[in-house]
This record gives structure tokens, sequence and C-alpha cells, in this order.
């Protein structure tokens, strides 16, 4: 079995505190478990600054808790390097990739910039991680679901590659 380079993955939704910070712990998670924590980078930033600094907003860090992974870091903003720093720059929605496929453009980067539900495997026709920001807290539970069973298939993506 040979071991290619280190894989890095970058999650990207608008305010990065309540999506991509939760996919970001979430894979981190998985990847513990998998045994692959050496050998996958996991990080994750917004297309938007407003919350820039901040921690996670709490609802996110709760339904993490409620499922042992803990949340760390505080948000940033996506930067022109992450897109040659990461392998795969994944966007939590449409709206997102959209801003991102502009800032990389013509930048000639190789990161693999694409949607995140790209890798979930039962999506029922949704393409976006829905924005849980402005709802009542419940829309936090359907995302964790969502984020969790995505993260879980991308730990397994990210083994095959690492030993194919
Ligand atoms: P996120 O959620 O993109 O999943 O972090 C949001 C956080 C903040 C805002 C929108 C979405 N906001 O408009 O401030």
């Amino acid at each position: 079995m040979s071991i290619k380079p280190e894989i890095s993955v970058l999650f990207v939704c608008l305010g990065n505190i309540c999506r991509s910070p939760l996919a970001e712990g979430v894979l981190a998670h998985h990847l513990e478990e998998a045994g692959l924590s050496e050998l996958v980078r996991v990080d994750s930033a917004g297309t938007g600054s407003w919350h820039v600094g901040q921690a996670p907003d709490p609802r996110s860090i709760a339904v993490a808790a409620e499922h042992g992974v803990e949340l760390k870091g505080y948000a940033r903003q996506v930067r022109p390097e992450d897109f040659f720093e990461f392998t795969y720059v994944l966007a939590m929605d449409r709206s997102n990739l959209r801003n991102l496929q502009d800032l990389t453009y013509s930048s000639g980067s190789k990161a693999s910039v694409q949607l995140f539900s790209n890798f979930d495997p039962d999506p029922h026709g949704h393409p976006d991680v829905p924005d849980p920001y402005y709802g009542e807290g419940d829309g936090f539970v359907p995302v964790f679901e969502m984020v969790d069973r995505t993260c879980h298939a991308l730990a397994h993506h990210f083994l095959s590659e690492l030993t194919s």
C-alpha cells in the first residue's frame, strides 16, 4: 500500500460560524476515528467578512457537542492562497460556490473547487446545505445530519485516495 502526499480540505460557507466550522469539526472527528488525522488537513473559512475572529455559532457548538464533536477555531475569510494550499475547496451551497469560482477564475489554482453535497451519499436532490443562521434553532439538526453523513463519506473517499 503506497501513501500519497497529504490531502487538505477547506470548507467554505458565508459567515464561517455555522455550517463550515461544523463540517470542519465533524470531518476531523471522522478522520480521527479512521486513523487519518495526520494525513488530511481540515480547515474552514467564509466568503464574507462579517464574523471574522468570532467563535462558531453557539447553536452549531451545541448540535456538535450532542454528538461528541468539539468545534475549534475562529472565523476567517477565504484568501487567495487557499486555492493553492488546499487540494479540495468545498462550498456548502451554490451561492458560495459561485463566489469561490469568481475568486479562483484564471488564478491557475489546481484545487478541486466543488459543492460539498457532491459527496453526500443521500442528497435527496438538495445541492445546498441550508443556511440555518436566521431560522429557528431547530434548523441546525437537519444541517448536522447532512454534514455528518457527507463527512463520513468524505473520510472514506480520502481513505481510498490515500491507499489507491
Ligand atoms: P454560515 O451562516 O454561512 O453557515 O456561517 C451564516 C452566518 C452569518 C450570516 C449568514 C449565514 N450573516 O448574514 O451574518
